[in-house]
């Protein structure tokens, strides 16, 4: 069973959907262990601890520079023995050590069909506001691995959202998170750690060779 950490920066509805998926039984091959938020006050904070799980804050704001914060959340990374973390609405940008230390160990999920509306600038409304002023008549939710580029890695799962005529970002937003975000971020953690687990066996098995 991998150990899980989920990071977070606001409502934590994504990590609500884990911790459901957790109590459910459809989250076998990992378990949520940490939440960090980078935020204080963070409401995803209080549902990590109405379900017992450990949450921490480490406030962006009480470090100098990136390389501090980041090695700030790297210790607390170690000390609880992470496999696996997930970015659920974490608005920070992690710097290259540590993504490079969760190689294929770090995912994220983006409220678009990447490569569509996600890079710099595009978070939370602003990627539903700017999917609507393009017109696109699909839209939707993608998992991908973290890389140095920001929402630039190998894609795990996409899940669609049709656009709706009367659409505004807000009702996107909501369509996007209940249809794609909700659904898909469990069935990719379960499929992620079962990759990550199958690794760990052809390991020991080369090992013994
Ligand atoms: C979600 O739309 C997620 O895709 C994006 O930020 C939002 C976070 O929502 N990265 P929540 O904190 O999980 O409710």
């Amino acid at each position: 069973m991998l150990n899980i950490a989920v990071l977070i920066s606001g409502s934590g509805t994504n990590l609500q959907a884990l911790l459901n998926a957790q109590k459910e039984g459809r989250l076998k091959a990992g378990a949520i262990r940490l939440v960090i938020s980078d935020r204080p006050g963070a409401y995803g904070l209080t549902r990590a601890q109405e379900n017992g799980i450990p949450a921490l804050t480490i406030n962006r704001k009480d470090y100098k520079d990136s390389g501090e914060f980041d090695k700030a959340i790297s210790e607390q990374l170690h000390t609880h023995n992470i496999h696996l973390v997930v970015l659920a609405g974490f608005l920070s940008i992690l710097g290259e050590t540590i993504v490079r230390e969760y190689d294929h160990r770090m995912i994220n999920i983006h409220p678009s069909l990447i490569p569509s509306f996600c890079g710099d600038g595009y978070y939370g409304l602003r990627v539903h506001r700017a999917a609507l002023e393009k017109g696109v008549k699909v839209t939707g939710a993608t998992v991908h691995y973290v890389s140095e580029v920001a929402d630039g890695g190998q894609i795990i799962m996409q899940q669609p959202v049709f656009v709706k005529e009367d659409d505004t970002p807000e009702s996107l937003q909501k369509r996007v998170m209940e249809e794609a975000e909700w659904v898909m971020l469990p069935k990719a953690v379960e499929q992620v750690c079962t990759a990550i687990n199958n690794d760990k066996e052809r390991q020991v098995e080369n090992e013994s060779l």
